[in-house]
């Protein structure tokens, strides 16, 4: 969990009906910056040599960028601000639409590199509600060998965090805020609505 102040600021704004699609773009690129700096802690890093102006002193750089995969549509929101703090990270993409009825994910789009073995790869959704995209996207990853897998997300549901937690799938998990539960449409309560209605438009 990332608790802090500024990341409930901007969760505040994104909860808040009042706020248009622009404002929470915004927002949600602020929280994403912040998500992101949290789960970067323990990236592992390298020194190497740097010239400044006046001596040499021992510079750091990730040892090993991470591959983004923003799980579209909602994640799409969190990729240029995660991308800005990792320049040096590749990116591949997962497109899944949520049944309105069976509530099970639907994959329309899958463009990820064949082979992720001792990659980490950062996934980037801001809602874990049942938890069946992200069970889904993340099978995606391990079956390309991945093992190093941090989801970030911005609402979490209870669950949503059990389930993945039962899929026995490897992951690392970063949110700003766990919500109470799941309504009859499986949104995320209180939560913040349709995060990509919220960021694009109604569908
Ligand atoms: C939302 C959200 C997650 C998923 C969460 O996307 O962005 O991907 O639903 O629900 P789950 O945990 O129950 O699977 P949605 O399918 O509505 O598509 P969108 O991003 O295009 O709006």
């Amino acid at each position: 969990m990332v608790d802090h102040p500024l990341a409930k600021s901007r969760l505040t704004a994104m909860r808040d009906e009042r706020t248009d699609n622009g404002a929470f773009r915004a927002a949600l690129h602020e929280l994403t910056t912040m998500l992101v700096y949290e789960a970067a802690r323990s990236f592992a890093t390298e020194t190497f040599p740097v010239r400044t102006p006046v001596a040499v002193a021992e510079g750091t750089r990730l040892a090993n960028p991470p591959l983004l995969v923003p799980v579209l549509r909602a994640g799409l929101g969190m990729a240029d601000s995660a991308l800005a703090l990792l320049p040096e990270s590749s990116m591949g993409f997962v497109g899944l639409a949520r049944d309105e009825h069976t509530f099970q994910p639907r994959a329309y789009m899958e463009s990820l590199p064949r082979d992720l073995a001792g990659i980490p790869v950062l996934v980037l959704d801001p809602m874990l509600a049942t938890g069946g995209s992200l069970e889904h996207c993340v099978r995606l990853l391990v079956d390309r060998g991945a093992t190093d897998i941090t989801v970030l997300c911005v609402l979490a549901a209870p669950a949503g965090i059990e389930r993945l937690a039962n899929s026995g799938l490897p992951m690392r998990l970063v949110t700003a805020a766990i919500d109470q539960e799941l309504n009859e449409r499986m949104f995320i309560v209180p939560g913040l609505g349709d995060a990509g209605d919220r960021q694009f438009g109604g569908m």
